[in-house]
């Protein structure tokens, strides 16, 4: 008996302006005090002063946490689980990107079920037993999906790994509240990164072994909006519909894991990114290429189907040769919107033996589209280098218009 299941525990609302609807949101949800849960930056980009404007003209009261950093660890994780219990929260509202967003999710795994977020670390059979405190997540990026996600990533400073809780419908959110307006101001680097991570998620969930007919409808349509509005919404950040599509892209592709894990490019960017602290999305998206390009000769109709997706003509095309349209296609993408190098990320080729090892121990080598070891992770890693010394030489360039 083969049953698969497809889980969606939150209510979507969206919309620009939506943030202005939070209070409601809350009081629907039964919170008197809500924590929220945020970073630094987003403080200082007066975004959470724009998130909390409608809690304090609704009179509720609130605790903020707003020390998340990159890539979370575990001891701010539980540090702020402490926070929430001290201060009598009854609710959580995670504003920020992946990192503010995982952390409110982690929060209520703590603040429900006890200990420390290590102990909730993915196993079989699952440790998250009792669903998280009402929970709100806002992003202020179109990339992570962590709104409607069913997982949190978490970086263990000891193992030099970054590891995932979740994969039950328990760690989502009970309201994901989207408001494109949100992402106006980020920098054109962040909505790159973020944006080729929200691609890399639909790729990977669409070409993984995991993939069924549900996580393959939202995965298509997220790629078809990323191929046609991320270029924009790089160019011109003030786009309201470059920024509200990307942002519906983001939760399409959030929503195509389900309770799955994506592929080798995850597996790679999670397990480097404990390594060298750096962006999540501008390290994945540097790796979603060279693992294409590798992973393409496993399922070759899907990687048609992406090219088709992505605005390539695959017409009169074998289909070999389409398959391998969708890997230029990310290539292309990837130089458009300026992706920095893994050399500019700060890693070095001689940490290539390593960084394949790891990766091959991560869990989500599992769903792979194409049967991979250290060697073949090798193979990527010595392929993205390659390409990062090479930049624009991947693919011919058409002749520039003066
Ligand atoms: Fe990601």
């Amino acid at each position: 008996m083969n049953i698969r299941s497809f889980e969606i525990p939150m209510v979507m609302k969206h919309g620009l302006g939506a943030v202005k609807d939070l209070a409601n949101q809350a009081k629907a949800l039964g919170m008197k005090k809500p924590l929220v849960v945020t970073d630094p930056g987003i403080v200082q980009a007066g975004i959470l002063e724009r998130a909390t404007a409608p809690l304090k003209a609704a009179n509720m009261d609130f605790a903020v946490f707003d020390t998340v950093a990159a890539n979370p660890p575990i001891a701010l994780i539980d540090g702020a689980a402490t926070f929430y219990t001290a201060e009598q929260c009854d609710g959580i509202i995670g504003l920020g990107g992946g990192s503010s967003m995982d952390t409110a999710k982690s929060v209520g795994v703590v603040a429900s079920n006890g200990g420390s977020i290590l102990d909730y670390e993915w196993a079989d059979p699952q440790p998250i037993k009792k669903r998280i405190p009402p929970t709100i997540c806002v992003p202020t990026t179109a990339g992570t999906g962590s709104e409607v996600t069913l997982w949190a990533v978490i970086t263990d400073k000891n193992r030099k790994i970054k590891f995932n809780a979740g994969g039950t419908g328990l760690i989502g959110a009970w309201v994901a509240l989207i408001d494109p307006e949100l992402t106006f101001n980020l920098p054109p680097h962040v909505t790159a990164g973020t944006g080729m991570d929200a691609l890399a998620h639909a790729v990977e969930c669409y070409t993984s072994s995991y993939a069924q007919p549900i996580s393959d409808s939202v995965a298509l349509l997220a790629m078809e909006y990323i191929a046609r509005y991320l270029r924009v919404a790089f160019a011109q950040g003030h786009n309201a519909e470059a920024r509200t599509m990307m942002s519906q892209a983001a939760m399409l592709a959030g929503l195509s894991y389900g309770t799955e894990s994506a592929g080798a490019a995850h597996a790679m960017s999670q397990s480097a990114g404990g390594v060298h602290n750096v962006p999540h999305g501008a390290l994945t998206a540097r790796l979603l290429g060279p693992v294409m390009e590798y992973n393409f000769k496993g399922e070759p109709e899907r990687f048609a189907r992406i090219a088709q997706a992505l605005g390539e003509d695959i017409r009169g095309l074998s289909l070999w040769q389409a398959a391998e349209k969708a890997v230029e296609a990310v290539m292309r993408l990837t130089e458009d919107v300026e992706i920095p190098s893994l050399q500019t990320l700060g890693f070095k080729e001689e940490e290539i033996p390593v960084l394949a090892k790891i990766a091959f121990e991560d869990p989500q080598t599992i769903g792979n589209p194409r049967d991979i070891n250290v060697k073949g992770y090798e193979t990527v890693y010595r392929r993205a280098f390659e390409l990062g010394r090479q930049g624009r030489l991947a693919r011919p360039v058409a002749p520039q218009i003066i």
